[in-house]
């Protein structure tokens, strides 16, 4: 196809450096296309085996590394189609019957997305083992829960792990909705209006195993929207990463100590022989770039494109596989890293600073007396501000002291605790021991399930 171009112009137009990758399902779509050809009678039956058996032998050529990618013949489906002339001579003409590279690269794509979603989604699954495991490893570990980064309230270290299994759970429920969108078959579209020969679309379906045939030719050529979906839902994948990235980064700095990441996820420096740096942390927090790149890229290539194929979707490839792979590498190496954490329980407990975390449990207290909670808000206000001032904590103050601020307190103050005020927290969805438990049983059950 390109043989008669400029050198320069060649290397600009072509694909095979990238789409090379698709040419398992290029060849799979192709087999079903001459069996469907051969079935119809459109190609005779002896021919579609022909071409059947010529495009298993190329498979193998390719797999075994003996196939010879050619720059001038511009994607996978030529190089292809070109050595099946090279091994069965002019029957191989026959294959490109009724249809066109425009569905066939819209089906390459869809069947290459299909497999890959399902694997992203089991990755997403094998992260989500990892932080369940590390949340029952440590099922007592109490550390400050924050906001604005100012510790807030006590929480339980399993709740905090947990918010990251609901997540990477929405992630993977927005992965299996993309799924059902991408199930669909473009082949029988053509180049854009579809084929003037009697084929049969579902026959074709069926043997690739798409769910659905798409119900118009020129939408089912032309839009992307599946790869975009992809992106979108990988770039909220990555973005729920990169939090989890930074608090790993943070928790094992000299400064948190909460945890520690095992030696073969860090990196020590050249210079100072004491440091242990979060590497794999820091680069998965880094590579959220390239997958937002990847979306807005993607998006930015399909705007404005009239109908229906357009050079300019070629571009959509590169910036899927990036997504794909940067995702999965990202994804699995987490995977390992969250599961040789050690948590430093005695470090979490210390950080607390004095048990000023108590303050609302205390305003609770007060409450419980009778106090209406914005009042009991200002008296703790006061209560924290005279503890502070006098850098004690809430324990080390007398009864008098307390009463001082309000008559409401009685000796049972002092059995507020990190412990009960955790325990207390035992709403749906909070974090008591309680219903970490729950959470954690119904985490293992959604992780049981096939994806
Ligand atoms: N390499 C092309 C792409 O990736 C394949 C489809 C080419 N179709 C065409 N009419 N030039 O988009």
């Amino acid at each position: 196809m390109l043989q008669d171009k400029p050198d320069l112009v060649k290397k600009y137009l072509a694909s095979i450096p990238f789409d090379r990758r698709l040419y398992r399902e290029d060849i799979r779509g192709s087999i079903a296309h001459a069996r469907m050809l051969g079935a119809r009678g459109i190609i005779t039956e002896s021919d579609a085996d022909i071409i059947i058996k010529g495009l298993k032998s190329i498979q193998e050529e390719i797999e075994q590394g003996d196939f010879q990618f050619r720059a001038d013949l511009e994607d996978i489906h030529l190089n292809i189609e070109s050595r099946l002339f090279e091994k069965v001579g002019d029957v191989a003409g026959r294959l490109h019957t009724a249809r066109s590279r425009n569905d066939q690269i819209a089906s390459d794509m869809r069947l290459f997305l299909k497999k890959e979603t399902e694997e992203t989604i089991k990755t997403l699954k094998k992260l989500q083992s990892s932080l369940v495991e590390l949340a029952s490893q440590n099922k007592d570990v109490i550390i400050p829960g924050y906001t604005h980064l100012q510790q807030a309230q006590p929480i339980l270290l399993a709740h905090h792990l947990l918010a990251y299994f609901e997540m990477f759970q929405r992630d993977i429920e927005r992965f299996r909705s993309c799924l059902t969108r991408t199930d669909v078959s473009p082949l029988g579209s053509g180049a854009l209006a579809g084929t003037a020969y009697a084929i049969d679309p579902n026959l074709v379906a069926q043997e690739l195993g798409f769910s659905k045939v798409a119900t118009n030719s020129l939408d089912a050529v032309s839009d992307r929207d599946f790869v975009i979906e992809y992106e979108a839902c990988a770039a909220l994948t990555a973005m729920h990463l990169s939090r989890l990235a930074e608090e790993i980064v943070l928790w094992a700095s000299d400064e948190f100590r909460f945890i520690r990441i095992d030696e073969a996820f860090a990196s020590g420096s050249s210079i100072m022989p004491q440091k242990r740096n979060p590497d794999v942390a820091e680069l998965a927090r880094g590579k959220t770039g390239r997958v937002y790149g990847n979306l807005v890229a993607t998006l930015t290539t399909m705007k404005a494109l009239p109908l229906a194929y357009n050079r300019d979707m070629q571009e959509d490839k590169e910036r899927l596989f990036d997504t794909v792979d940067t995702l999965r590498s990202s994804l699995q190496v987490f995977a390992q890293m969250i599961r040789t954490v050690k948590v430093d329980a005695e470090r979490t407990r210390d950080a607390i600073r004095k048990d000023y975390i108590l303050a609302t449990d205390l305003a609770d207290y007060l409450v419980k007396k009778g106090l209406p909670f914005r009042e009991a808000h200002g008296v703790i206000a006061k209560l924290a501000g005279y503890a502070i001032a006098k850098e004690q904590s809430f324990h080390d103050l007398s009864l008098n002291e307390y009463r001082g601020f309000s008559p409401l307190f009685a000796e049972d103050v002092y059995a507020i605790t990190l412990e009960s005020s955790v325990a207390s927290r035992n709403t749906t969805g909070a974090t008591s021991p309680e219903q970490v438990e729950l959470a954690l049983t119904r985490a293992n059950e959604l992780i049981a399930k096939i994806l």
